[in-house]
């Protein structure tokens, strides 16, 4: 059994960030999303690996991830050079899947961890041409969207329906035998111009082959969207999360409920509500970070009230005299006030930036 993450694609719902680096390796508690993926797929049991990565944001992704020493893996990469589709992306994956049965799982997907394992052993047992998980959501025009019957046989799949047969959506992970490679030789690229997926699984399911659906109880996010970013992270967050302080706290500050600090980091006169994660090498002061705040190395904060947001690597934030929530701050980006209270406002902001003032 082998594995091919998908870390290609555009990003394009996650700009500003996604300009500069890969919606990837976008930190959940201060973790790459993609390595969620990978250390689910080595707890499984999976451990020959293959990535598919961009031209644009593969160095990355390959220069942080490694040869999958780290996870206890071997990473194969495989570049993609347009993102032409997930099938598409199987398909050039040929070579280093060979003939093997494989699961896909979506680089920017979260699954709740721990369900990969039971799925991968009723592939396993009985055997399909193809398993796919399927979630019931709210909005199930923005997915692929599964049609069965009531004994649960998928009957069609259709890709962002307008008007959707059902409200479940296909979840990012798929399993497949190697017959999944003659289904994408036989399909077209779809009005967006893709190889689909949905298209290839629909086409098994044409040719009768065996393609068994299974209901994901617990959840899912795809991380690809700011709201769901800030979601999985305070699942994560909420749920594995474990308490440790390696960094200097001074009398003055508080540290409250589940709150871990990386090293060589300094918390000055703050308090802290958990669940937050703040990485190594911080400086923070005068501070109040409130639940569900993730805070990557390097960061520096200043007079700066905090909740349920994600700072990235090297951000700066001071002086900002009102509370900051729901928000994602890039690597580097600085966010502070002018020494004596502005009458303008000065700004140097990146193209799709979101920046709303209340
Ligand atoms: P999507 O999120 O569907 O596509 P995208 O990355 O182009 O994002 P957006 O819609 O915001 O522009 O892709 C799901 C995952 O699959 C994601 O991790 C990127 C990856 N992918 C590839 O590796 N190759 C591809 O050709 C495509 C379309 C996606």
């Amino acid at each position: 059994m082998k594995a091919l993450i998908l870390s290609g694609g555009k990003g394009t719902r996650l700009r500003p960030l996604t300009y500069s680096g890969a919606k990837q390796l976008v930190p959940v508690a201060n973790k790459p999303v993609l390595w969620y993926g990978i250390e689910e797929m080595v707890a499984a049991g999976i451990t020959d690996i293959g990535i598919i990565i961009s031209p644009e944001t593969g160095a990355e992704v390959q220069g942080k991830t490694g040869n999958g020493e780290y996870f206890g893996a071997n990473i194969t990469y495989i570049v993609q050079e347009q993102p032409l589709g997930l099938a598409h992306a199987v398909q050039i994956a040929r070579p280093f899947l060979e003939n093997s049965p494989f699961v896909m799982y979506l680089g920017d997907n979260l699954i709740q961890l721990g369900e990969l394992r039971y799925f991968l052993q009723q592939f396993s047992q009985q055997q399909p041409d193809a398993l796919i998980l399927l979630r019931s959501v709210a909005n199930p025009s923005a997915f692929g969207v599964a049609e069965v019957d009531d004994t649960g046989r998928v009957l069609q799949l259709i890709e962002k329906p307008k008007v959707p047969p059902s409200n479940l959506a296909l979840v990012g992970v798929y399993f497949f035998s190697h017959l999944i490679f003659d289904a994408i030789a036989n399909i077209q690229p779809s009005a967006r111009g893709e190889l689909e997926i949905t298209d290839a699984i629909q086409y098994l399911i044409n040719q009768e082959k065996q393609v068994l659906a299974y209901n994901l109880k617990g959840w899912w996010l795809d991380t690809g969207k700011k709201d769901d970013l800030l979601e999985a992270n305070r699942l994560i967050l909420d749920t594995y999360l474990i308490a440790s302080v390696l960094g200097e706290i001074d009398a003055q500050s508080q540290i409250i409920g589940r709150v871990q600090i990386g090293a060589k980091s300094q918390v000055i006169n703050c308090t802290i509500r958990g669940p937050v994660v703040i990485g190594s090498n911080c400086h923070l002061e005068n501070c109040f970070i409130g639940p569900y705040s993730s805070i990557a190395n390097n960061a520096t904060l200043i007079d700066t009230d905090l909740e349920h947001s994600v700072i990235l690597e090297g951000a700066k934030i001071a002086g900002i005299h009102q509370r900051i929530i729901d928000s994602v701050i890039g690597q580097r980006a600085q966010l502070t006030l002018a020494p004596r209270r502005p009458k303008a406002l000065r700004f140097l902001i990146g193209d799709d930036c979101q920046i709303e003032l209340t």
